[in-house]
């Protein structure tokens, strides 16, 4: 049975680690990203990524409409010269929100459960949610593109 796993929370330096590829999916992936997606959905998260559970590798799980598709070593391979602003939150920093510009469009490819390489293209606030939980593979987080001034009521790093 899949586990709810316990949330980093900012300003822990396990959220700024660049996480590193996994070579393969075997079970004990597998049983992680079961237990990332039970703990997105009990968290009414929208993405979350390897990081946030404490795991620095490259797996990432999104909520879509389809329900949650995890993605191992999710790599961008081509995104929108336009821009779009929207407002973003993570489950590591708690009841703290900010408005960050992404691509609008992007290409994905990615490793799924099953070790098969899929490519895919998302818009709107799927693409942003991806680029939002890749960002967390390379210790990137969302208040990192807001303004130094909005940062004030979070704890210092
Ligand atoms: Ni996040």
């Amino acid at each position: 049975m899949p586990k709810t796993l316990n949330i980093i929370i900012y300003p822990d330096k396990t959220l700024r680690v660049k996480c590193i590829e996994i070579k393969k999916v075997d079970d004990k992936i597998r049983r992680l990203i079961s237990d990332m997606e039970l703990t997105m959905k009990e968290k009414d998260g929208v993405g979350l990524a390897g990081p946030q559970v404490g795991q620095t590798i490259r797996v990432i799980i999104i909520n879509t409409k389809d329900g949650p598709l995890a993605m191992v070593n999710p790599k961008i391979t081509k995104k929108s010269w336009r821009k779009e602003s929207g407002e973003e939150g993570c489950l590591s920093i708690p009841d703290f929100y900010g408005s960050v510009k992404r691509h609008k469009k992007i290409n994905v490819i990615y490793t799924d459960k099953h070790n098969k390489k899929i490519k895919l293209a998302a818009e709107g606030l799927f693409a942003r949610v991806i680029q939002h939980e890749i960002d967390h593979l390379n210790g990137v987080l969302f208040i990192d593109y807001l303004p130094k001034k909005n940062l004030k009521d979070l704890p210092e790093e």
